[in-house]
């Protein structure tokens, strides 16, 4: 049977304000280990991903990046940590972000970006996840 794409998440999330612009929050808890929300768009070429200004790319598996500027994609609202609760894994084309740490009510997710994307995108000004700022 086919899956529905993007996968539905079954937790109530929540975009507010964060300490780097906006940030996706838990409404509810989520227990570790359980898939949270898939991170989706528009699949283009690395190539045609260089055109594309912005913050919300991103890169998959063969040549492949996520375009994922959609508002309705409330994955791109999570912010990336180096004390992460989340992490992302990839399946082709796919995003997965799943907890790895029990959440609670008003937690903000987060996972971790990777060091290709801290250090482009993070580093020259500084990380601002809740590791960085104690
Ligand atoms: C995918 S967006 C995350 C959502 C973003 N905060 C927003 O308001 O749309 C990634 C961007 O958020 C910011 N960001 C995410 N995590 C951060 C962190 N730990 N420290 C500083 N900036 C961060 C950076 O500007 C980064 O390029
Ligand atoms: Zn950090």
């Amino acid at each position: 049977m086919k899956q529905p794409y993007p996968r539905p998440t079954k937790y109530k999330l929540s975009v507010h304000k964060s300490v780097a612009g906006f940030g996706l929050f838990a409404d509810q808890s989520i227990p570790k280990k359980k898939f949270v929300i898939e991170y989706w768009g528009k699949i283009v070429t690395d190539k045609e991903a260089e055109k594309i200004v912005g913050k919300y790319l991103f890169q998959v598996e063969n040549g492949h990046t996520i375009a994922g500027g959609n508002r309705k994609n409330i994955a791109r609202y999570i912010n990336h940590s180096c004390r992460p609760n989340c992490e992302a894994t990839m399946d082709g084309d796919r995003v997965f972000i799943s907890s790895i740490k029990n959440i609670k009510p008003g937690d903000e997710l987060t996972y971790n970006y990777g060091k290709e994307y801290f250090d482009y995108h993070i580093k020259p000004h500084g990380c601002r996840c809740v590791k960085c700022t104690k």
